[in-house]
C-alpha cells in the first residue's frame, strides 16, 4: 500500500508523527558545505524532535585522516552553528553515540571494506537492523565509482526485510544524455524504488502548501485555468553571488542549477491536475503529464534571456563581478541569471505563458509563484479610475516571509469611485505557532521512512532536461551573456522579453 503524502482528514496522522525505523545513514561528501550547513543540522533537528529511532547511526565517509573523535567535533560544530532547534546535551549524546567516521577515497576498495565492517558493527551494537541509506552528497562525476564500489563490497545487498537506499543530490546530469547515463549507473546497483533524488524545494513547507491551497479549498481551482489566468511568473532570486562554489558553478549556470529542477518542479505543481490521491505514483503521474506538455516557443532569441552579474555595489558592499570571482574562467559564458518562457499545452493552460527566472546577485532573496489573472473584462463605473487598478495577482511566497498574498482592487475612501490595488496577506509566521521545519529535515525523514512522493522520479528529471536542452544548445551558439548590475533584477534582455509580450516582471 502506497503511503500518501498528506492525509488532510486523518486525525491520527496529525497526532502521531512518523518516526524513522532503526537505521544507519552513511554520508559521502560529509566534509562538504551541504553536509555541514544543511544535512547534519537537519539530522540533529530530527533527533531533537524525536523523529529518529534511538537506534539511528550516522557514518561519515571522506578522505580526511580523522578518527571518530575528530568527526564528533566536526559534527558538533556544524550543529551548534547551523541547527534550527536549540542545542541540548541529551539529544547530542543520543546522536553522538551513533557517530562513526570511515576514512577513504571514493575509489579505494579498502575504504568500502572498512565501511562495510562499520555498518555491520552498528547493526550489532546499535541495533540499526540492517537498514542502510547511502547519501551521495558528492559531484555526479563520482557516482559511477561510488556505486560500483558499494556493489563490489556488497553494501547494496540486503537480506529479508532489510532495506538499502540511495539518496542523491542534484545535478542529475548536465543534459538529457548524461542524466540517462547517471541513471543507468545508479540503476545497476539500486532498484528505482530505492533511489531518492533530492530536490530540496519539494521539502519546503510552502511548496507542499500548494497541495493544500489548491486541493483543500473550493475557491481557487475554478479560476486556475486559461479562462482566468493571464500568465504565471515563477521567480527564484538570490542576493548572494557564487561564493566559494566556482568549481561546481562554472559550466553549470542558473538554468541547470535552478530552472531544470526547482523551477520546473514548481511549475509542475502549479499546473498539474488534481491527483486522485497524494501518493507517490499518482503525484508523479500528474507532474509528468505537465512536464511532457511543456513547450518552448520557436524563437528562443525572444523567449529566453541570460546574464552574468557585473562588478559593482550591493547593499553598501562592493562586490566582484562573476568573471572576477576566484576559480572562474575570465572568458566563461556560464550564466548567473536565466529566464525562459514556456507554454503548457493542455486544455487547462492553452495559450497561458509561464515565465521562469532565477539569478544570483539580484535585488532580494525571494522565491515566489505569481498567478496573474486577466483584467476584469468590464467595469461599470462612469468616470471611473478603475484603469489604475492592475490585474488580480495571487502570490505564493515560497520564501522568505512564507505565505500568500492576494492583490485586488478596492475603492479608495472619498466621494469619487476610485479603485486602487490593495493586498490581503496570509503569513505562516502569524497564522501558526509552530516553526516550519527545514526542507532537509522533511526529506531525510521521508527517505528513511521510505516515503517517496516528494522525490522526483527519473522520468521527471529526463522530461525537464528535454525542455531545457534546446535552450542550453541555443545559448551555447549565441554570444556572451549580457552583464547586469548587482542588486538589479537581471539583464535588459529579460525585461525586453516581457515587454515584447506587453507584460512586466513583478518586482518583489
Ligand atoms: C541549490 C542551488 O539547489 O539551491 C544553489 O544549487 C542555491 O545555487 C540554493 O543557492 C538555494 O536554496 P534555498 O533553499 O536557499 O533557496
Amino acid at each position: 500500500m502506497e503511503r500518501p503524502l498528506l492525509r488532510l482528514h486523518d486525525e491520527d496522522d496529525r497526532r502521531l508523527p512518523r518516526i524513522a525505523p532503526p537505521c544507519s545513514l552513511v554520508i559521502f561528501g560529509i566534509t562538504g558545505d551541504l553536509a555541514r550547513k544543511k544535512l547534519l543540522p537537519a539530522i540533529y533537528d530530527l533527533v531533537n524532535r524525536g523523529l529518529l529511532n534511538p537506534a539511528f547511526a550516522l557514518t561519515g565517509f571522506a578522505r580526511r585522516d580523522w578518527d571518530n573523535g575528530d568527526f564528533e567535533d566536526f559534527v558538533r560544530q556544524a550543529i551548534e552553528k547551523h541547527a534550527r532547534t536549540e542545542f541540548n546535551e541529551r539529544t547530542w549524546r543520543q546522536l553522538a553515540d551513533g557517530l562513526r567516521f570511515v576514512s577513504g577515497s571514493f575509489d579505494d576498495p579498502e575504504g568500502y571494506r572498512r565501511l562495510a565492517e562499520t555498518v555491520a558493527e552498528l547493526d550489532r551494537s546499535r541495533g540499526t537492523g540492517g537498514n542502510h541509506a547511502f547519501y551521495l552528497s558528492i559531484p555526479p562525476a563520482y557516482f559511477p565509482v561510488v556505486c560500483e564500489r558499494l556493489a563490489e563490497s556488497g553494501l547494496n545487498a540486503r537480506q529479508g526485510k532489510e532495506w538499502r537506499r540511495v539518496i542523491i543530490e542534484k545535478p542529475f546530469g548536465h543534459d538529457l544524455e548524461s542524466a540517462q547515463e547517471l541513471s543507468e549507473v545508479v540503476g545497476r546497483v539500486f532498484d528505482e524504488s530505492d533511489v531518492f533524488r533530492i530536490d530540496h524545494y519539494l521539502g519546503k513547507e510552502t511548496v507542499q502548501n500548494l497541495f493544500a491551497m489548491r486541493f483543500a479549498n473550493a475557491m481557487f481551482e475554478p479560476l486556475w485555468n486559461a479562462n482566468y489566468v493571464d500568465h504565471v511568473q515563477i521567480t527564484m532570486a538570490e542576493e548572494i553571488g557564487i561564493g566559494t562554489r566556482a568549481g561546481y558553478y562554472d559550466g553549470i549556470g542558473a538554468a541547470r542549477d535552478i530552472i531544470q529542477n526547482h523551477l520546473l518542479q514548481l511549475l509542475a505543481l502549479t499546473a498539474m491536475e488534481e491527483p486522485v490521491r497524494l501518493t507517490q505514483s499518482e503525484l508523479r503521474a500528474e507532474k509528468e503529464k505537465v512536464l511532457s506538455a511543456v513547450r518552448l516557443p520557436e524563437d528562443l532569441s525572444t523567449s529566453t534571456a541570460r546574464g552574468q552579474y557585473a562588478a559593482g555595489w550591493q547593499g553598501g558592499m562592493e562586490v566582484k563581478g562573476f568573471l572576477d570571482e576566484d576559480g572562474i574562467d575570465e572568458h566563461s559564458h556560464t550564466e548567473t541569471f536565466a529566464a525562459i518562457k514556456v507554454f503548457v499545452d493542455t486544455r487547462r493552460w492553452a495559450g497561458v505563458p509561464f515565465y521562469l527566472r532565477s539569478g544570483k546577485r539580484l535585488g532580494k532573496r525571494v522565491t515566489e509563484i505569481a498567478i496573474v489573472f486577466k483584467k476584469s473584462p468590464h467595469t461599470p463605473f462612469e468616470n471611473s479610475d478603475a484603469g489604475e487598478a492592475g490585474q488580480n495577482v495571487l502570490v505564493v511566497r515560497v520564501q522568505p516571509d512564507e505565505g500568500m498574498t492576494l492583490r485586488f482592487g478596492a475603492k479608495v475612501p472619498g466621494t469619487q469611485m476610485q479603485v486602487r490595488d490593495v493586498t490581503m496577506d496570509f503569513g505562516y509566521g502569524h497564522a501558526f505557532t509552530e516553526d516550519s521545519p527545514e526542507a532537509y529535515e522533511r526529506l531525510i525523514l521521508d527517505a528513511l521512512v521510505g516515503s517517496a512522493p516528494l522525490f522526483p522520479h527519473q522520468r521527471e528529471v529526463e522530461l525537464s532536461w528535454k525542455i531545457l536542452d534546446p535552450v542550453l544548445n541555443y545559448w551555447q551558439s549565441a554570444s556572451a551573456p549580457e552583464q547586469y548590475n548587482p542588486g538589479s533584477w537581471g539583464p535588459e534582455s529579460a525585461h525586453e522579453m516581457m515587454a515584447r509580450d506587453g507584460r512586466a516582471w513583478r518586482n518583489p
